[in-house]
């Protein structure tokens, strides 16, 4: 199968290490405006918390078991906004809006062909001086953190097997689920992920002409470094 089907009923479970508060705090210091569009949005983590500060939000992902995630996460919280199975390459709005973000690898999936195209779509949509915040991991996290190394977890009802292996160009990840069953019995199920390990200097070309930015390093908000895992950049539409 390929990436975020099994995955999305355990993706909230797993992500424990992403700062997702740090990022909204972020979000909350730098958008402005009413109207935005969330990329590749995944479970809806940032879109419910925008929808929950009174923003009218909209959540685009590929995969549709994240958007049902998605859904139910924001309807616990008490929030409606709308949610789209949408590549982010091509999807817009129906209107131009005030602002973007594309958290927590988003761009990772994009292939490297398809940035310029990512950007401009983007541009497209947002208005005249509109923010768009999104972040990467790095060329180091992929190679050197993630590498060909195996992680994995391992709770009652479900034992995770990540394993890596690196190309040229980013790390292909395959990913086994044993799952509980409530008879006790294991079931197996794999899905494969590609990240691409874009090269900031790639990233911040195929932005040129469209977007002023800056990046950071997000775990300090300084500059990005040899050794930074995931960088942030806040753009401003030109
Ligand atoms: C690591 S998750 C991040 C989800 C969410 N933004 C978060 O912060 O938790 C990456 C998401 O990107 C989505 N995705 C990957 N390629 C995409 C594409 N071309 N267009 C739209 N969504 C995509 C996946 O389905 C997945 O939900």
């Amino acid at each position: 199968m390929n990436g975020y089907g099994c995955l999305a009923a355990y993706y909230d479970r797993l992500m424990t290490d992403f700062d997702y508060e740090g990022y909204l705090s972020l979000l909350d210091r730098e958008i402005e405006g009413h109207e935005g569009v969330d990329l590749c949005c995944g479970s809806g983590r940032i879109t419910t918390a925008l929808a929950r500060r009174g923003k009218k939000v909209i959540g685009a992902d590929m995969s549709a078991e994240m958007l049902g995630e998605a859904v139910k996460n924001a309807r616990a919280a008490g929030v409606n906004p709308l949610f789209v199975q949408a590549d982010a390459t091509t999807f817009r709005p129906q209107h131009s809006v005030d602002f973007a973000t594309c958290v927590c690898d988003g761009l990772n999936y994009i292939k490297p062909k398809n940035l310029a195209v990512f950007f401009e779509n983007a541009a497209c949509f947002l208005k005249k001086g509109a923010k768009f915040v999104f972040d990467v991991s790095s060329e180091y996290k992929l190679k050197k953190i993630i590498g060909s190394n195996v992680f994995f977890e391992d709770y009652d009802d479900l034992t995770y097997l990540w394993t890596n292996t690196p190309f040229a160009g980013g790390v292909k990840m395959e990913l086994t689920f044993f799952i509980r069953g409530d008879d006790g019995k294991y079931t197996k199920q794999t899905e494969e992920h590609t990240q691409y390990a874009h090269k900031q200097s790639a990233i911040e070309e195929a932005m040129t002409g469209k977007f002023s930015y800056k990046a950071y390093d997000f775990s300090t908000m300084g500059v990005v470094g040899s050794k930074t895992t995931r960088i942030l950049w806040v753009c401003e539409r030109l």
